[in-house]
């Protein structure tokens, strides 16, 4: 297995000590969370079942026996689980590389903890060199790119994508984020925007990074 694999597996593994019992959790997106949703199948009965954040979550959380929720009908979850395409010391995040960043928004805020986890190389200093993913209603589409490169942004259509939620993606590069918070508000009051991938006002909790070595948190 490949270092950045073995990273992905010990966070995931890590992330099993956050594990209420009889609660419902929320499951994020990605090749790191399907590490953790591989590892819950052998502990299914401890947990209520689960809100899935796509699609491809819910089917895989399905094939390992794990009942699915409505985030309607679960309440406030204890704890949130997933994955990141950028982190910061300071919990900050970039999120959506997979498309699945509206509904893993809604899922972290609803949520008490939300424990990221990643491996090494999502770890950087500053936020920005994964490009921005933002979703976008899609009649809007060339609106919202003109204001984010008024912004000082790059927006590159993501062709032949269409979220979850029947919208597209602008992924937007050249992004030099120094106060992530302050953009993230800036992205999600242009109209159209459904959301943006910046966990910043929000970010996580406890980030679990894995390495070969170990795995280091960071709360
Ligand atoms: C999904 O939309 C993303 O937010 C993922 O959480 C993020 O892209 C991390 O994915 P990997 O675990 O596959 O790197």
């Amino acid at each position: 297995m490949a270092d950045q694999d073995i990273g992905k597996r010990r966070a995931a593994e890590a992330a099993l000590e956050f594990l209420p019992q009889d609660e419902v959790i929320g499951v994020g997106t990605g090749s790191t969370v399907n590490f953790f949703i591989d590892c819950l199948g052998a502990l299914r009965q401890r947990i209520k079942g689960a809100v899935a954040s796509s699609v491809a979550t819910a089917e895989r959380l399905q094939a390992q026996g794990i009942d699915l929720v409505d985030l309607n009908d679960a309440g406030t979850l204890s704890v949130y689980i997933d994955g990141a395409d950028e982190a910061t010391a300071h919990r900050q995040l970039i999120k959506g590389g997979g498309g699945a960043l509206t509904r893993e928004k809604i899922i972290a805020a609803a949520s008490r903890q939300f424990v990221c986890i990643a491996d090494e190389s999502k770890r950087v200093g500053r936020l920005g060199a994964f490009p921005l993913p933002v979703e976008v209603i899609p009649m809007a589409r060339s609106y919202v790119a003109r204001e984010i490169v008024a912004l000082g942004g790059r927006p590159v259509y993501r062709h032949g994508f269409v979220t979850d939620n029947g919208n597209i993606i602008l992924d937007v590069h050249g992004l030099d984020i120094v106060e992530p918070i302050k953009l993230e508000q800036t992205l999600n009051n242009i109209a159209g925007v459904v959301s943006n991938g910046l966990f910043a006002a929000r970010g996580a909790d406890v980030l679990l990074i894995g390495s070969a070595t170990g795995v280091q948190r960071i709360a």
